[in-house]
């Protein structure tokens, strides 16, 4: 074939994102699409990459961020990802979103991890998408409305309580006006305590508008530690219910937590249950380590029937707000960011406490607002929920705090290096899936996640011998090793030097918008 085109990267070691074993061949881009693959010696680009040694993949999907405010303050703000090969991030998560929610005052946690009011300016996501497209990033956006900020809004702040018929008709129309206006689905957070009275019913019934306008339900579950299962079960009724309109629907009222067993008849003709996306999965607290068995046999024999996938990070530790109350000895604490003291950050609890003459909980306590890293996971179910076939990587990481949770930095390069080369968890085919063409395909990103002629050109080029994660919980913020270049739709936003400062990032409208 002889042609012409912008850029040509020849000899790479194509790794194409569908799972496919790795070959070697030549990748042309012209404008913002690849335009061929295989061999090129024919044809010339106007800019030529020698890659031979280097493997080529699909830009990296960040299937779970925080980032809903992080894109829309310039490249420099997604350093941490495009550093790490990222191309895309999904925002909106955990039932937090940015829009559509205005606050005159400071949000209750952890809506604040986004930041404080001034940030909450959005009143409608059509706002959110506008700024979006007319703001420079280097990262494509894919947005998920939050049932928290629906909540605050609708419920005038007054959230620790079951909302009633009028807020959850308010709620339900400000979802279906956000879908129209390009949010990808609906996310909750029912483990936190100004979400955590929703019922059930609450969110099935918000969550109608994504049968009717189309898209995704992903939840930050109720409990990840010992109602794990009972979560599942109701995050796959949700997904069930929300998929067979109210006139279908189950008679019986029930209530959240530990209710959710009685899994209703047979669904009539025509009902779809909706896609449901588990966030973060995980096994809480020692009491819990091992049961990852339990949750993905669960999740498998649930999925037979309906579409359900999860995302993971590499890590034993989470993180999320300071939350005194549920402080457990045995779980290290590792403080990442405080308002009244912004000098504790980076530091153990313990030893604040100590210093403070004060039990842990006092500590924490006068912290707030603050946040933290809890070391609550057992490795080996880290291990087998990212081996799973199921899951897709998400960093979760919280790009505001003043001593981030490693995983904002070092996520993908991390599962490349200790993940792939070190331990030998899966091959690096099947961890890119994990990152790009399985992760495209869950959320249904048109033309993306693979690396096929017609496809936007988003591409990550980097050096599987030496790639690594350097970020640690001492030193959260240093960038990794052995990602060389990057391109987000056919414009490079990263060389060897660093970010180039091109902003190519797009924001993707809901994929599963109801015509
Ligand atoms: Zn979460
Ligand atoms: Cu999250």
């Amino acid at each position: 074939m002889a042609f012409r085109c912008d850029l040509i990267i020849r000899d790479a070691t194509v790794i194409d994102g569908t799972g496919a074993p790795r070959f070697k061949g030549d990748v042309a881009v012209n404008g913002d699409r690849i335009m061929a693959v295989g061999d090129l010696s024919a044809a010339a680009g106007q800019r030529e990459v020698i890659a031979t040694g280097l493997a080529l993949a699909p830009g990296f999907i960040d299937a779970h961020t925080h980032d809903d405010r992080a894109v829309l303050c310039g490249p420099a703000c997604q350093h941490c990802k495009v550093s790490q090969g990222v191309t895309t991030v999904v925002v909106g998560n955990c039932g937090v979103s940015l829009a559509p929610l205005r606050m005159s005052r400071r949000p209750p946690p952890p809506l604040d991890l986004l930041g404080d009011e001034s940030w909450f300016t959005i009143g409608s996501f059509a706002e959110y998408a506008e700024a979006l497209e007319k703001r420079p990033t280097n990262v494509n956006t894919l947005a998920f409305c939050g049932h928290m900020s629906l909540r605050v809004e609708a419920m005038a702040g007054d959230v620790y309580r079951a909302a009633n018929d009028r807020e959850i008709a308010a709620m339900q129309a400000r979802l279906a006006e956000a879908l129209a206006q390009g949010a990808a689905g609906f996310t909750t957070g029912l483990y936190y305590a100004p979400n955590a009275q929703a019922t059930t019913d609450e969110v099935i019934a918000v969550g109608e508008a994504l049968r009717t306008h189309g898209g995704i339900y992903m939840t930050h579950m109720r409990d990840e530690a010992d109602e794990v299962l009972a979560s599942i079960r109701e995050t796959l009724r949700i997904g069930r219910e929300c998929g067979r309109g109210s006139t279908n629907r189950d008679s019986g009222r029930e209530s959240g937590r530990g209710s959710t067993n009685r899994d209703s008849g047979r669904e009539s003709v025509g009902d779809k249950p909706v896609e449901v996306i588990i966030s973060h999965h995980k096994c809480s607290m020692p009491e819990n380590f091992g049961r990852a068995r339990e949750t993905l046999a669960l999740i498998d024999s649930l999925g037979q029937d309906q579409p359900v996938a999860f995302d993971v990070y590499p890590y034993p530790a989470g993180s999320t707000v300071m939350m005194p109350e549920r402080l457990r000895q045995d779980v290290p604490v590792q403080i990442t960011w405080s308002v009244p003291h912004p000098e504790q950050a980076g530091r153990d609890l313990d030893d604040v406490a100590r210093e403070w003459g004060m039990t842990r909980k006092a500590a924490a306590e006068r912290l707030l607002p603050a946040g933290a890293i809890y070391f609550q996971m057992d490795e080996a179910d880290v291990r087998r929920i990212m081996a799973h076939p199921r899951s897709m990587i998400g960093s979760d990481g919280i790009p505001h705090d003043a001593v981030p949770h490693p995983r904002l930095w070092g996520t993908f390069p991390r599962v490349l290096g200790h993940y792939v080369r070190e331990v030998g968890l899966f091959s690096l085919e099947t961890a890119i899936h994990k990152m790009t063409g399985r992760t495209a395909a869950v959320f249904g990103l048109p033309g993306r996640g693979t690396i096929r002629p017609g496809n936007f050109a988003d591409l990550v080029l980097f050096d599987p011998a030496t790639v690594a994660d350097r970020a640690t919980y001492a030193n959260p913020t240093l960038t990794s090793l052995g990602i060389h270049s990057v391109w987000a739709n056919g414009e490079q936003t990263l060389d060897p030097a660093g970010l180039t400062g091109a902003a190519p990032g797009r924001f993707i409208r809901n994929p599963r918008l109801a015509a």
